[in-house]
């Protein structure tokens, strides 16, 4: 299955376990000081990021590549709903004759499967940019118990790339979520979207971790960055 049919089939789900994504949308948007009347969200999903924007705007272009995603994103007039990957040229032709003022994504652009290819198409619209991107020590203590190798990329390494586009101001943030028993955690990791979705482990392998994984919270590592 592609992963964004994965991510529609938890569509669903998604806005129930969705606690990390939305403190992450609010933090990001937190620090936006100007007010962009014309704003990009890419990798919107259910809409963290139109929620979390507190000033009034005119126009929101919201792209996901999972329409039921998109299908519970809060539709208004000044909302432009864009079912569309956000690695996709053509996108950014579009994108570059709207002139945009301000590109969002939070929680998302982690999942590129080529986030240097990514992030220069994002850098051809000469907007000022903020992002949200998961790194490689969310879910590090299960991670390490399972012996499982991160899915994600580093803090330091995502700056790296980001530097060679763009200057930017960093700032990584951890949050730790609390579960009342372990089936809860893992049934979080399943419908959250925060693994991609991706099932690493064989059935019996998972049902092994849930019986014997004695923690119950999750970390998660944010790195949050606003460019120039
Ligand atoms: C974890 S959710 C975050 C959604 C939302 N931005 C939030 O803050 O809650 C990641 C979203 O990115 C979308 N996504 C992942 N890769 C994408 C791609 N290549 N193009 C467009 N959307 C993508 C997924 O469909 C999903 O809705």
């Amino acid at each position: 299955m592609s992963i964004d049919s994965e991510f529609s089939r938890f569509a669903l789900e998604y806005d129930s376990y969705n606690t990390i994504q939305n403190k992450v949308a609010s933090h990001l948007l937190s620090n936006i000081s100007s007010s962009p009347q014309t704003i990009l969200d890419l990798g919107c999903g259910s809409g963290a990021v139109a929620r979390s924007i507190e000033w009034n705007y005119s126009h929101l272009i919201a792209v996901d590549f999972a329409e039921k995603m998109l299908e519970l994103h809060p539709d208004l007039p000044s909302i432009e709903r864009i079912c569309a990957d956000f690695n996709s040229s053509r996108l950014y032709e579009y994108l570059r004759g709207i002139g945009v003022e301000h590109i969002i994504s939070a929680s998302a652009l982690q999942w590129s499967p080529d986030l240097p290819h990514t992030l220069s198409l994002i850098r051809s619209l000469k907007a000022p940019c903020s992002f949200a991107i998961f790194t490689s020590n969310t879910f590090k203590a299960l991670h390490s118990y399972a012996d499982l190798p991160p899915l994600l990329k580093s803090s330091s390494e995502l700056k790296l790339l980001i530097a060679k586009e763009f200057q930017a101001e960093y700032e990584t943030i951890g949050y730790t979520l609390e579960f009342s028993d372990t089936q809860q955690l893992f049934r979080y990791i399943k419908n959250s979207g925060v693994s991609g979705n991706r099932n690493l482990l064989t059935y019996t392998q998972t049902k092994e971790l849930i019986r014997t994984y004695p923690l119950k919270y999750l970390e998660f590592e944010v790195l949050f960055v606003h460019t120039k």
